[in-house]
């Protein structure tokens, strides 16, 4: 599309291809394209997602004022730190940076990731919140997954930037990411208006997991969505399970992705050492509660014969603490 009429979302647009063309073509990039190897990312990867370097001095100030914005416009960006007497400094310096786009894909906002493993220094530095960009209301990747999605029939929810990248080269293009583990009801209604076919693909590390049980808790209060549970084993990442063990092998976790229910019932077996008969009868009980409030009874059957074959217990006792449960909540 043409130049905004919002001169920030230019301002932008113009620090973006800015940042790109210090990352590809100069000398002081060389340490972005070094770091961009290293995370195995591609020219054709570099251009999808415009990614850039911000070089350590102050440069993108330079370039801008050149272009010809006003100091208020610059002020205004969220991209310089202003001291006291308000001159005004690069915000991001040696970072690798993400733009970040609002719905219809203009650039509203970066996440920069330091190149170096000084853990002194936060490891992605984000814009901080102007008149164009709201943390709450932001999602990586949107607009292109918006696309993706009109053929892939589904979204993919992640964590992190990289995993959007890691899924996308693995041919899952309608990736999107919350930046972080808190999902906010505004992303979710974002989504909603794509497809209510959502699969959530975060972290398998602890935060992780327990971000996805926050997240079918907003998704099944929202309401309305086919939801898709993927739990990565060794605690990786997507980025880092598809390193490990393939494209083919990571699109066989998205396929099977778990319902809710299986989900749920995954995560309670987790909590409980079913070795023991005591703590064994702790999670049959709680499964049966659980399984008690699916409506269709097909649906029902279906996971009290997972439920049994699993755990050795009959069918028929199953059946007979979940008619307990039913008239208890009556
Ligand atoms: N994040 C952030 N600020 C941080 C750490 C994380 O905003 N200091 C957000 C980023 O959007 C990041 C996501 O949380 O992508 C997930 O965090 P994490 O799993 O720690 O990072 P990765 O995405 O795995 O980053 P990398 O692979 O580059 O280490
Ligand atoms: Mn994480
Ligand atoms: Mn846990
Ligand atoms: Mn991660
Ligand atoms: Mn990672």
């Amino acid at each position: 599309g043409g130049r905004s009429s919002n001169p920030l979302i230019r301002l932008h647009e113009d620090a973006a291809s800015f940042y790109h063309q210090v990352l590809l073509t100069t000398k002081a990039g060389e340490r972005g394209m070094q770091y961009a190897r290293e995370r195995e990312l591609s020219r054709d990867i570099l251009d999808h997602f415009q990614i850039g370097y911000a070089p350590e001095n102050n440069v993108l100030l330079m370039y801008l004022k050149g272009k010809g914005y006003s100091d208020d416009d610059l002020a205004q960006s969220g991209l310089f730190i202003q001291t006291e007497d308000g001159r005004m400094f690069d915000r991001f310096r040696d970072r690798l940076m993400f733009p970040l786009g609002n719905e219809n894909g203009q650039i509203i906002g970066f996440s920069g990731r330091r190149l170096s493993q000084d853990k002194t220094q936060a490891k992605y530095m984000n814009s901080p919140e102007t008149s164009i960009f709201n943390k709450s209301k932001v999602l990586f990747h949107f607009a292109e997954a918006k696309k993706a999605a009109r053929s892939e029939k589904r979204l993919v929810l992640y964590e992190g930037y990289m995993d959007v990248i890691a899924a996308y080269k693995a041919g899952v293009t309608a990736g999107i990411a919350s930046m972080g583990t808190s999902l906010t009801d505004q992303q979710i209604y974002l989504l909603k208006r794509i497809t209510n076919n959502v699969i959530i693909n975060y972290d398998g590390d602890d935060p992780g997991i327990h971000a996805e049980e926050r997240a079918v808790e907003l998704f099944e209060k929202a309401g309305g969505f086919n939801l898709g549970l993927v739990i990565l084993p060794e605690k990786l990442d997507p980025d880092e399970y598809v390193k490990k063990y393939g494209v083919e092998k990571y699109q066989e976790e998205i396929k099977g992705a778990l319902s809710p229910t299986d989900f749920f019932l995954r995560r309670l077996a987790h909590k409980y050492n079913l070795q023991n008969d005591r703590e064994k009868l702790l999670y049959l009980d709680e499964a049966v509660k659980k399984i008690a409030t699916i409506s269709n009874p097909i649906e029902q059957d279906l996971f009290l014969k997972k439920v049994a074959d699993k755990q050795g217990v009959s069918l028929e006792s199953l059946k007979a603490s979940l008619m307990r449960e039913v008239r208890k909540n009556r």
